[in-house]
């Protein structure tokens, strides 16, 4: 027994200066005491055999800690719950803290300040809806060859009237439900006066100017007496607000099942005297659909077209910005790129 306390202290002190921890088990000496145990007396063999394996524990043991220490001052910590690998290079996130609004989301709100101070009440549209408020309301009957236009995302799941809902596709699948919402107006001899600015969808082939899912407001006014007049001063007005300077617009018609008469409106250049790369050198920008509201669709919101009149217009808000940033592409919107949203 002595023998293997004294090769306890021997081994015990050269651990101490093994670079590779485990060759202390293939030492000379333990071998010797193993070596040892078949030369001993039969009685003595098993004490003296469980003493040389508890020796031989205390070693592994010794040597288990030894590596598990070099292995952690190796490595630093890995935080398992980090949102990325700790490993890779830390993308630039912008704290929240200091997180920005979105451009879109920038420009929608001055949009309704500026209609909010023109007397327009501001409500939200959906992301889903059925083909009577997105067609139907609107004097699109079934079947009606202008739904094709609007080339609109469909759901497999059929409404009541057995359509499948749809992803609208303009905000004017507002216009029924606005109505219908501010009717008690009209009784009251005010205006019905409503913003919508919104989502909407469209099954397009994507590129510079067309983008699945972007932004548009509708404009609903209505009251005893409207005119087309108003419709013009109410657009040149906001336009002139938005882009903070005095504008020519221009009327030409045009058709939607919504509106009669039907107009396009553009607006002079506001970037150029002589032609330039935004107005592709014609100094005018077609901007928007607007028209007098077609009888029709006063009346499926239960409104006495021959007592009340009233316009609507539909505005492409990505467009609106594009043109004031100078953004030469409508997918950067969407694209979540940290390069493009830190210049606004
Ligand atoms: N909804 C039309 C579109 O997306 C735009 C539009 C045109 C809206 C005329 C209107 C309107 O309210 O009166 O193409």
């Amino acid at each position: 027994m002595e023998q293997i306390e004294q090769a306890r202290k021997a081994l015990t002190e050269r651990f101490a200066e093994l670079d590779v921890k485990s060759n202390i088990l293939k030492a000379k000496e333990l071998r010797e005491l193993y070596g040892e145990i078949p030369k001993l007396p039969v009685e003595q063999r098993s004490a003296f055999g469980q003493a040389v394996n508890v020796l031989k524990n205390e070693l592994e043991t010794m040597v288990a800690a030894a590596e598990a220490a070099v292995e952690s001052d190796s490595l630093s910590p890995v935080d398992v719950t980090a949102p990325f690998d700790i490993n890779a290079t830390r993308p630039k996130l912008l704290p929240t803290e200091q997180g920005t609004t979105h451009p879109l989301t920038q420009e929608i709100e001055r949009v309704v300040e500026i209609f909010g101070r023109m007397g327009f009440v501001a409500e939200e549209s959906r992301e889903i809806d059925d083909q009577y408020h997105m067609f139907e309301s609107l004097n699109f009957p079934k079947g009606h060859p202008a739904r094709d236009d609007y080339d609109t995302f469909m759901t497999t799941q059929a409404d009541t009237d057995g359509d499948p809902y749809v992803a609208p596709a303009h905000t004017s699948t507002m216009q029924n439900r606005i109505l219908k919402k501010y009717y008690a107006n009209l009784e009251n001899d005010e205006a019905i006066a409503v913003v919508v600015p919104d989502r909407v969808f469209r099954n397009e082939d994507l590129d510079a100017r067309h983008e699945h899912t972007f932004y548009q407001v509708e404009g609903v006014y209505v009251a005893k007496g409207v005119h087309a007049g108003m419709l013009v001063a109410t657009l040149q007005k906001f336009l002139e607000e938005y882009y903070d300077r005095k504008l020519k617009v221009r009327v030409n018609p045009f058709y939607f099942p919504f509106t009669e008469p039907s107009f396009e409106f553009a607006l002079e250049c506001p970037f150029c005297e002589s032609g330039c790369s935004v107005c592709s050198q014609s100094k005018w920008i077609e901007l928007l659909g607007c028209g007098m509201i077609h009888p029709n669709v006063l009346k499926a919101a239960g409104i006495d077209p021959n007592v009340y009149t009233g316009f609507a217009f539909g505005c492409g808000i990505d467009r609106l910005v594009m043109m004031k940033h100078n953004i030469e592409d409508i997918r950067h919107f969407e694209s979540a790129k940290l390069d493009f949203l830190r210049q606004f």
